[in-house]
């Protein structure tokens, strides 16, 4: 009933030769059984729309402003990435809510401003290994759910991804039933905000050294819908296996 999702989230990597990485996983899928997204700098949106415009494969932002327009030097609205090609963004990545001081309400202000434009956000949430260790792992997920996710959300415009901030980029990942508890808690908290029918249809992402792998793994946890990838995004090699493992799950 969810349909799968495939994320790529490039970070800051990739300049316009990444865009062959590209034009590689658009060829290698052209009848996906799941949903493709990938998330490259903005700078590569334009160029990436020209490749991936008639494709299954989607293209996303890594963050907005929570303004639509107006003086704000360096920053990127929700309509601009629209414009610019994109049908997604990422919200509240934990590297935006370290190295910009984002907060739980700032990214609920973004995501509306993101839904109100058309976008679909992809909400991130995730413990670091001292809340993990505190046994705090459950209040710092439900306290940021509650308050980055805003009241216009629903099953189209919303995907809460749970990144655990130690296994970003580290090569750690958590136990199956480490991830199952997390996200079957992330299911119920939005069964009991928005129903069951919106609850059930939102879907949930895992994030965090995901590589071919593990995937296999991971993608057979309950409540796991898909990944956000980040650094085994970056190459065709290495996110189709991906995909093609989220594809057998289906
Ligand atoms: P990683 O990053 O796959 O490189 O661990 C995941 C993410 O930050 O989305």
């Amino acid at each position: 009933m969810r349909r799968k999702l495939a994320a790529g989230n490039w970070k800051m990597n990739g300049t316009k030769a990444a865009l062959s990485e590209l034009e590689a996983l658009r060829d290698a899928h052209p009848d996906p059984a799941v949903d493709i997204l990938i998330c490259p700098p903005a700078t590569l949106l334009s160029p990436a729309q020209s490749l991936v415009g008639n494709s299954p494969i989607a293209l996303g932002g890594q963050d907005c402003h929570a303004k639509t327009d107006g003086a704000h030097t360096g920053d990127i609205s929700a309509p601009m990435l629209v414009d610019a090609g994109a049908t997604a963004v990422i919200l509240g990545h934990s590297e935006r809510r370290e190295d910009h001081e984002e907060e739980s309400h700032d990214i609920r202000i973004k995501a509306r401003t993101a839904q109100a434009a058309g976008l679909m956000t992809v909400i991130c949430l995730g413990e670091s290994l001292d809340q993990r260790e505190a046994q705090d792992t459950l209040d710092i997920i439900g306290a940021q759910l509650s308050l980055s996710v805003p009241d216009s959300s629903t099953g189209l415009n919303l995907v809460v991804a749970y990144e655990p901030i130690w296994a970003i980029g580290t090569g750690l990942t958590p136990t199956p039933d480490q991830i199952g508890e997390v996200h079957d808690f992330i299911r119920s908290r939005l069964e009991r905000r928005f129903g069951p029918g919106v609850g059930r249809s939102v879907r949930l992402l895992y994030g965090g050294s995901v590589k071919a792998a593990n995937a296999e793994e991971i993608f057979a946890i309950s409540n796991v819908d898909g990944a956000l990838v980040g650094g085994a995004s970056l190459t065709e090699a290495q996110f189709s296996p991906i995909i093609k493992a989220l594809e057998a799950a289906v």
